[in-house]
């Protein structure tokens, strides 16, 4: 369990270096999105020190902050189908996360934590995304 846990941290800390560090650009986009990814991005932060430090108030605000930018985020533009599917999967990802940090089970919210982070890339890595 121990190791699985320093594995979700190393793993998640990773994907948050990567994510940021691929500043991803989008012609056409309200900063409003740039937002909610910053929010996305410091929830999983916030999930993160939960994980690492067992705060399960910080564990459940992470999961919370992730749902949250899915109701807030509009997609509009060129490769919008695209961008809407994306999304509903990262959406669907973080609601299971949420579903497993009320169910206080620690070993699925590691799985669904580095799920969730997977969908991250799905949208990322798309062409247009860069
Ligand atoms: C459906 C597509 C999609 C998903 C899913 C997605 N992103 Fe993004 N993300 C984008 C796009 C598009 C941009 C570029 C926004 C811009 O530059 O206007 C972006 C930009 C970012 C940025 C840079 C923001 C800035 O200030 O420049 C961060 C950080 C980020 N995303 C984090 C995340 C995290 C963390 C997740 C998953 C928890 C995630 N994103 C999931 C599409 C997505």
């Amino acid at each position: 369990m121990k190791v699985l846990r320093v594995f979700a941290v190393l793993s998640a800390l990773c994907a948050g270096l990567v994510l940021l560090s691929q500043a991803a650009t989008l012609g056409g986009q309200a900063t409003d999105l740039k937002e909610q990814m910053q929010k996305r991005i410091d929830s999983m932060g916030v999930l993160l020190t939960g994980l690492a430090i067992d705060d399960w108030s910080r564990i459940e605000e992470g999961a919370q902050g992730l749902i949250d930018t899915c109701e807030a985020v509009d997609w509009s533009g060129p490769g919008k189908e695209l961008f809407k599917k994306r999304d509903e999967a990262f959406c669907s990802a973080a609601q299971v996360l949420l579903k497993h940090v009320k169910e206080k089970d620690l070993a699925d919210i590691q799985r669904a934590f580095i799920q969730t982070t997977i969908t991250c890339w799905g949208c990322h890595d798309l062409p247009a995304a860069k």
